[in-house]
């Protein structure tokens, strides 16, 4: 969704945001622009497209300047155009926003009636011109940026430069992130911190309702009514080099590459399976509450909606607690019955998705505590969460989301044991069993990614089939849920992921000769079932892609093609299913030509409803 830079010091500020507009291009994005302050007024270069696009309209009109701020938009309100890009300027103001203004009809015709004219069907437009509205009447740019927000009803993000007050920025927050880079005589504000990290790793995080004002002198952060706010800085410890391709051709292949390290990672200093424990250093829970805790909530939308649902088979199967399962968007609005001795569980691999955030909100206020599984960290779900659970996957620049979720499972599975434990319902040699299991799985994941050369000979197969169907139960349900949504997201082949014992009940009707249909058949407690589901798939003549334990023949002999997984315990068994689900759409959509880390249409952080 769109990106915002910010930048006011002492050097050349075109190259830094277009540098920080290229390191946001992963949130997804179809126009993009830049606006400076130079030669006593206020310089605007955008248009719809890359930021390639933009760069060459750079290199046509060369500006130059020391304060600036640059955008990758998401359409929201008016199609991809140059005319919709931001910046949007308005008599001596410029601004860029992420979010939506929710009353901008009502604003955009008082203005009209004031007789302003508008030159974009966007909803930002609105604020350049409310802004301009006090700047031109005299007000401090800092003043103005008050009384628009006042005016406001929506979400945003959003940054203004004014030709009035030369090295000033001033950014406001509601609802969708804002960050601040601390640098040398140099200040960032941006959407994601990605966009500045090769500068600085120092940043303030700012509140929903704070307003930020920066200039080459310092940073002051206050509310919206102008009382001073005291934020302490964070040292990130990302790295810029973690947010390059090292070599890999997209950050996807990198990011499914990760997956042993980022899982060794999110489970380090967290366990010791020799006594059986597991330790989080940030859930809040006393253990008399884990002990009355009658009933879990899992929230979110996505592929992290995905890690929910087998969420639920490891805190019922382990912990043996009640727990419902919700998407963000659903839940926000369906007045949910919120029981004493709730816990709300939020996923969320940006910690900025506006549905999940608003359904985390709603449970909280209805008196749920709140956790959250959260890979950025100090992101809004991150700091209002009553605790977090931070996966350490680092930065995933992907669209498709790989490593984040595998990292989310790790994360719920040790949720799940240490809920059974403190519980009194795993002993520690139980705990201890699914401890190694868990320390074993990089190993397994490792291994199994030297066999990606028979994952791509199968998509060169299969390149060319319009419909997918792929096929799970119980606990690989969600897999099959997941390899079907990686499938569609990237290579844009249509496909579906089923119960495998659903599928008589109509996907069955689909399948003939030209319908791949991929089953996660691995040994376990529904193997028989799945494998008669697999059955009734090839007595219909399916093209059947098996995905199952090292050695079971068996299988491979009912299959036309065959992916074999190191044997596993229950619960990571889902872990190590994904992964040749993830590198099955990677390849396909190398063959179909796609834009693998930035899909048409998709944003990597959905910060709007
Ligand atoms: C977007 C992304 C998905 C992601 C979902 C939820 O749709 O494209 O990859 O799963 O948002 O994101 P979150 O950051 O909350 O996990």
């Amino acid at each position: 969704m769109c990106g915002i830079i910010g930048y006011t010091g002492p050097d050349s500020c075109v190259e830094i945001l277009v540098d920080g507009l290229r390191r946001l291009e992963y949130r997804g994005y179809d126009s993009a622009g830049v606006a400076i302050q130079a030669g006593g007024g206020i310089a605007i270069r955008k248009s719809q497209g890359k930021i390639s696009r933009l760069m060459e309209r750079i290199a046509k009109e060369p500006v130059s300047g020391t304060c600036g701020v640059g955008h990758t938009r998401w359409a929201t309100h008016g199609r991809p155009s140059d005319e919709n890009a931001h910046p949007h300027l308005a008599g001596h103001v410029a601004v860029i926003h992420n979010g939506i203004v929710e009353n901008h009809r009502t604003l955009k015709e008082k203005m009209i009636a004031k007789g302003r004219t508008f030159c974009s069907e966007t909803d930002t437009e609105v604020i350049a011109h409310l802004l301009d509205e006090h700047v031109s009447a005299g007000m401090p740019l800092e003043e103005a940026v008050r009384k628009t927000v006042a005016e406001l009803r929506g979400s945003y993000a959003f940054l203004a430069v004014t030709d009035r007050e030369p090295g000033t920025l001033v950014g406001a927050r509601l609802n969708c992130p804002l960050v601040v880079g601390l640098g040398e005589g140099e200040f960032f504000l941006a959407s994601d911190l990605t966009a500045f990290l090769s500068h600085t790793r120092d940043v303030l995080f700012l509140e929903d309702g704070e307003m930020v004002i920066a200039t080459p002198a310092g940073v002051r952060i206050t509310d919206f009514g102008g009382k001073p706010r005291e934020h302490a800085s964070q040292r990130i410890d990302w790295s810029s080099s973690m947010a390059e391709k090292g070599g890999y051709r997209h950050f996807m292949l990198k990011e499914i590459h990760e997956q042993p390290r980022a899982i060794i990672d999110t489970l380090a200093g967290r366990m010791r399976p020799e006594s059986g424990e597991v330790f989080f250093e940030t859930l809040p829970l006393p253990v008399e509450q884990l002990f009355s805790m009658k009933k879990v909530t899992l929230i979110a939308c996505g592929t992290s909606w995905h890690a929910a649902l087998v969420g639920k088979f490891m805190i019922e199967g382990l912990a043996r607690i009640p727990v419902e399962v919700d998407l963000g968007s659903e839940y926000r609005y369906r007045d949910p019955m919120v029981e004493e001795g709730t816990l709300c569980v939020v996923l969320s691999q940006s910690g900025e998705t506006a549905d999940t955030l608003a359904g985390m909100r709603e449970a909280k206020a209805k008196g749920a505590t709140t956790v959250s599984i959260c890979n950025v960290v100090a992101s809004t779900i991150a700091r209002e969460s009553d605790g977090v659970i931070y996966t350490h996957a680092g930065p995933e620049i992907g669209v498709a989301s790989t490593k984040a979720f595998t990292t989310q499972l790790v994360a719920l599975y040790l949720m799940a044991i240490h809920l059974a434990r403190e519980r009194g319902i795993l002993t520690p040699r139980e705990v201890s069993l699914h401890l190694i299991d868990l320390s074993e799985l990089p190993r397994k994941i490792e291994e199994f990614l030297k066999r990606e050369p028979e994952v791509a000979a199968i998509a060169r197969k299969y390149k060319d089939a319009r419909d997918f169907l792929y096929l799970g139960r119980g606990i690989s349900y969600p897999i099959a849920l997941e390899g079907a949504l990686k499938l569609k997201e990237i290579s844009y082949i249509h496909a579906e992921g089923y119960p495998a014992g659903e599928m008589k009940h109509g996907p069955i009707a689909l399948i003939d000769e030209r319908m791949p249909v991929l089953v996660l058949c691995a040994k376990g407690e529904s193997y028989e079932k799945t494998f008669s589901n697999l059955e009734e798939a090839r007595a219909r003549g399916a093209r059947l892609i098996a995905v199952g334990t090292e050695g079971d023949d068996i299988l491979k002999g009912k299959s036309e093609d065959m992916i074999f997984l190191p044997s596993c315990g229950r619960y990571t068994r889902p872990i190590l299913e994904v992964v040749p689900l993830q590198l099955l759409a990677y390849h396909m959509a190398v063959l179909k030509g796609t834009d693998i880390d930035q899909p048409r249409n998709l944003a990597k952080s959905v910060t709007v409803e």
